[in-house]
């Protein structure tokens, strides 16, 4: 029987998101009743980027579920020394799971192709599966349903994205990007195109029509987080604040609009965002943060087929 992996949206039907997302509902729901669901279970956490919300969630998710996670920082372990590959043959013969974050997604494709066990894209350069999940649980939540929702994401079009465009369309849900500015590596035009062909998902600069009409406004980094410290990125940085400026989701944009407000964290508050939208009452973000888990326990039952 061929492995179920999360890699991104690609083979996961409208369905299956929207079982998935139903289970999620039900473990948070009745947490209890799952508390021994991965008993003896191992999931191999993978990162080569920093990280807070996807190493706490699933590691989270895993003890809450009854299993246990390990952390490899990918500089600590013989990633550095070996073929990905064939540590890989090893990890998926000792955990029954494994979640990476890492720069490409042929990196996590290759970990796909060589592992026997189920993989779990935690963010590569392309896509953000499981932050998308969370955002769709947040907003199915908040707004009792996904199908004729529609998000606004405002600002570089990255991996997270791709995720929304890719998994909302899907959903049912309308989704347009106002991203003046596109990150190349990130671009899947087979996903776009798939997208725009369900009458779902159009692209405009026009971010004060679009606020207008929006159910939900998305903002995220305008620097990936791998480039944000980093003093030799320091041009490219001031030239993406000084265009994107005039797209951050703040108090004059935002002031007559009833839509939830998000952002996948980490914020960076006077970039993409400001503090009054951050604490505006329509903002999700913290309750975006928390789904991250609980969406997780649903990927990590799916993926398992249990
Ligand atoms: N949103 C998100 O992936 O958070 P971390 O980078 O902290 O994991």
């Amino acid at each position: 029987m061929s492995v179920k992996h999360l890699l991104n949206f690609k083979n996961w039907s409208g369905q299956e998101l929207r079982d998935l997302l139903e289970l999620a509902l039900t473990i948070k729901k009745n947490q209890p009743q799952y508390r021994k669901s991965l008993e003896h279970m191992t999931l191999g956490m993978i990162f080569q980027k920093t990280s807070t919300r996807t190493r706490v969630s699933f590691e989270a998710a895993m003890t809450q579920l009854g299993g246990h996670a390990i952390y490899l920082d990918w500089r600590s372990t013989n990633l550095v020394l070996a073929e990905l590959k064939d540590e890989i043959r090893y990890l998926s013969r000792n955990v029954d799971l494994i979640m990476a974050r890492v720069l490409t997604f042929e990196q996590i494709t290759e970990m796909a192709d060589f592992s026997r066990v189920p993989v779990i894209n935690g963010c590569d350069n392309m896509y953000h599966p499981t932050q998308a999940l969370a955002d769709f649980l947040t907003i199915l939540e908040h707004k009792g349903r996904l199908e004729g929702i529609h998000l606004v994401y405002a600002g570089i079009h990255n991996n997270v994205a791709n995720s929304l465009v890719e998994g909302g369309t899907k959903l049912g849900m309308k989704i347009t990007t106002v991203t003046p500015e596109f990150n190349e590596a990130s671009r899947d035009q087979e996903l776009l195109d798939a997208a725009t062909k369900t009458g779902l998902f159009t692209t405009t600069l026009d971010l004060k029509k679009a606020v207008a009409e929006a159910d939900v406004v998305y903002t995220d980094t305008w620097v990936d987080m791998e480039f944000f410290l980093d003093p030799k990125y320091e041009e490219e940085k001031k030239r993406r604040i000084a265009k994107m400026s005039p797209y951050q989701l703040n108090q004059e944009l935002l002031k007559d609009s009833q839509a939830l407000i998000m952002h996948d964290m980490p914020i960076h508050p006077g970039y993409e965002i400001d503090r009054w939208a951050i604490e505006h009452a329509n903002s999700v973000i913290f309750d975006q943060a928390e789904n991250r888990m609980h969406a997780e326990k649903a990927v990590l039952v799916k993926v398992l087929g249990l």
